[in-house]
């Protein structure tokens, strides 16, 4: 009887193929919307202009540094990119803690700890005197005029400081750089995360057209034909396309699979409303997820003898590095309850069973919405370029499909049999996006000598 309301619970998150491809048909829709001049305004999926108009091809050449700020860790990096014959890219970098109350801030204090980061990698380097040419990964949505201009639309994620939304954080950051008046530099180029690993892959797969992160956040980025792009003038080429298909659902199309549980994690958010698709499927969110049901069956009486606790009341404690831990395969169930213990959850062995289901539903559903979305997009790329069939590489980072013992396969699964006239490889970046940023960088720089 208990696990008949158990499995009605979970039953909610279990898709069938046809809820799937209609996930994929609704995407498709929205990124019409997004591409759209008419719509684009009202979008949801806002198809964000980059202004990456190729992928890199091996020419790319100096001494770059590169920002990484949006994602689980904040780095500074010094990029040295050879090109010819023998090129190589040789980087060093350093990651920094950006505290909570930074990112929950003023805009000033955020930029102004960005800024003492970099003197500090700097001096670290030995290189305060450089003036080196900046390229800046910024994992938010950024309306985008020029490579180094980007105002941002909203924050998403863990951030919310002040007086930065409707900015231009090229700005912002030059302002930053300028009160601290202990070096120059010279920011060329802005870049979202999706875009970095895209060409970070590129650089070694030339196929590679589409970035993907499945972590914190969940996005992508495409080679679209510019002539679709209609907010940005000239139809020659393809320009890369930031999506924030985060933002998926924000309008109320997924509303049909979007659970009672899913509406507590939005309500509890820093966004309410908002990034609807990115909160059933990103690392950030789907713990949150999971607590949602636990405290849910808790209270029904179906687990940890009906007894909330205040650690099951505490925002965030199932990192994706617990759920991943929960979810292995190699685990014993004994070792599932000493994470429970871990953090704080008094499991019985029946308890440890029902919170391994949970947690497995959870992560699948989150892998095949996302792998509906990316079907969307090689299917895109596909009849964008008018193929029967479509070989293309994807590049994909983040910690959710990286650390997962099943999202990527879950994922991958996925968008194979929603995009069967696609055959789609998934290279893993593994050197982030900053070394992306720089290359995007190295061709900022070359076209502004050629303009000059
Ligand atoms: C990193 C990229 O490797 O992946 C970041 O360099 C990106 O820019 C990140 O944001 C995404 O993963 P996560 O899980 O840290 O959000
Ligand atoms: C959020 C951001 C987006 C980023 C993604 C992955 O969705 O809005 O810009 O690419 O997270 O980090």
């Amino acid at each position: 009887e208990q696990a008949r309301h158990i499995q009605q619970t979970l039953a909610e998150f279990r898709l069938s193929k046809t809820q799937l491809l209609e996930v994929k048909k609704r995407m498709r829709v929205e990124i019409e919307r997004g591409l759209k001049k008419d719509s684009h305004e009202e979008a949801t999926v806002k198809m964000l202009p980059t202004f990456v108009r190729s992928t890199p091809d091996g020419t790319e050449n100096g001494d770059f540094l590169a920002l990484d700020l949006g994602g689980t860790n904040f780095r500074v990096l010094l990029v040295k990119i050879r090109s010819g014959k023998r090129r190589s890219v040789e980087m060093h970098n350093k990651i920094y803690a950006i505290p909570i109350e930074v990112m929950q801030g003023t805009g000033e204090e955020l930029f102004d700890h960005i800024v003492y980061c970099i003197s500090d990698f700097l001096d670290y380097m030995g290189m305060k005197s450089a003036r080196l040419p900046l390229g800046f990964t910024f994992s938010f949505p950024c309306h985008q005029t020029s490579l180094d201009a980007g105002i941002l639309v909203t924050w998403t994620k863990g951030f919310k400081a002040t007086d930065c939304e409707g900015e231009d954080v090229v700005e912002l950051l030059r302002d930053a750089i300028k009160r601290k008046e202990e070096f120059e530099l010279d920011v060329v180029a802005i870049v979202n995360d999706t875009v970095g690993t895209m060409m970070t892959c590129a650089y070694e797969e030339p196929t590679c057209e589409v970035g993907l992160i499945a972590g914190t956040g969940s996005n992508a980025c495409y080679m679209e034909e510019a002539r679709n792009i209609e907010i940005v003038e000239g139809n020659a080429g393809r320009m890369c396309v930031n999506m924030e298909w985060g933002a998926f659902g924000d309008n109320g199309c997924l509303d049909d699979i979007r659970t009672i549980y899913d509406q507590a994690v939005d309500e509890n958010s820093l966004n309410e409303g908002k990034q609807r698709y990115e909160k059933m499927c990103s690392g950030m969110y789907l713990g949150e997820i999971v607590r949602q049901i636990l405290i849910d069956l808790t209270k029904r009486g179906f687990l940890f003898r009906g007894q909330i606790s205040e650690t099951l009341k505490t925002r965030g404690i199932f990192e994706t590095k617990f759920l991943s831990q929960i979810e292995s395969d190699r685990l014993a169930l004994l070792q599932v309850r000493a994470i429970l213990q871990q953090l704080g959850l008094d499991s019985t062995c029946d308890d440890s069973i029902i919170v391994k289901e949970v947690c497995g539903t959870v992560s699948r559903r989150a892998a095949q919405i996302c792998g509906a979305g990316m079907a969307a997009v090689v299917d895109k790329i596909r009849e964008n370029r008018k193929l029967e069939h479509l070989d293309v590489t994807v590049g994909v980072d983040g910690t959710l499909y990286k650390l997962h013992p099943h999202f990527n396969r879950i994922f991958q699964q996925t968008v194979k049999e929603l995009s069967p006239k696609c055959n789609v490889t998934f290279l893993l970046s593994e050197d982030g996006s900053g070394k992306g940023a720089a290359l995007i960088t190295a061709v900022g720089c070359r076209q502004r000598e050629q303009e000059a």
